[in-house]
């Protein structure tokens, strides 16, 4: 009998960046299924709806042929709640530097705590060290060129969304 192992890339995604898509192209390598759970971060303010940033991610899994990465919205839910249901026995996230994994470690030892779920990190590329959805909004919003951190598709809608 074959077990499907399946973890969670969760995330704002608020918008996907090209240091997103690089973690979640090597979850996929690591596992049978990845579940790519768009969730609210309530410390941070929305510039795309959830179901937006859900069509932003599908449409670059097509493009890169990701077919066993589904991304899902869930709202008001714990990501905990989220692996137990689907059975997810992963979490997996990407650490650029030292700042993330001081954001990123009361998380994972909160969510272990509540539900014995294991938090796997892999080191960001480097590629994308600067890369945040914050700071591309940041810069999208004065004009700045985030070309090459984000994908054609992605600064495109960055642009009609932050540009008058
Ligand atoms: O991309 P982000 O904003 O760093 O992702 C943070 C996110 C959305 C993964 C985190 O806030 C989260 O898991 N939210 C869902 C609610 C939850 O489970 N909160 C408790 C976390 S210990």
């Amino acid at each position: 009998m074959s077990i499907t192992r399946r973890c969670v890339c969760p995330g704002s995604y608020d918008p996907v960046t090209l240091g997103h898509l690089d973690i979640i192209r090597r979850a996929a390598v690591l596992y049978d299924e990845v579940v790519v759970a768009v969730l609210h971060n309530p410390a941070k303010e929305g510039l795309f709806t959830p179901q937006e940033r859900l069509q932003l991610i599908d449409a670059e899994l097509a493009d890169a042929g990701l077919s066993t990465v589904q991304a899902l919205v869930f709202e008001n839910r714990l990501l905990v709640d989220v692996c137990a249901e689907m059975g997810i026995g992963a979490i997996v996230k990407g650490l650029r530097g030292e700042t993330d994994y001081s954001y990123e470690l009361p998380m994972a030892v909160m969510n272990r705590r509540l539900s014995g779920v294991e938090t796997l990190f892999l080191p960001g590329d480097p590629a994308y060290t600067e890369v945040s959805s914050s700071l591309m909004k940041e810069v999208a919003r004065f004009g700045g060129d985030i070309s090459g951190l984000v994908t054609p598709r992605v600064h495109e809608a960055l642009r009609a969304r932050c540009l008058p």
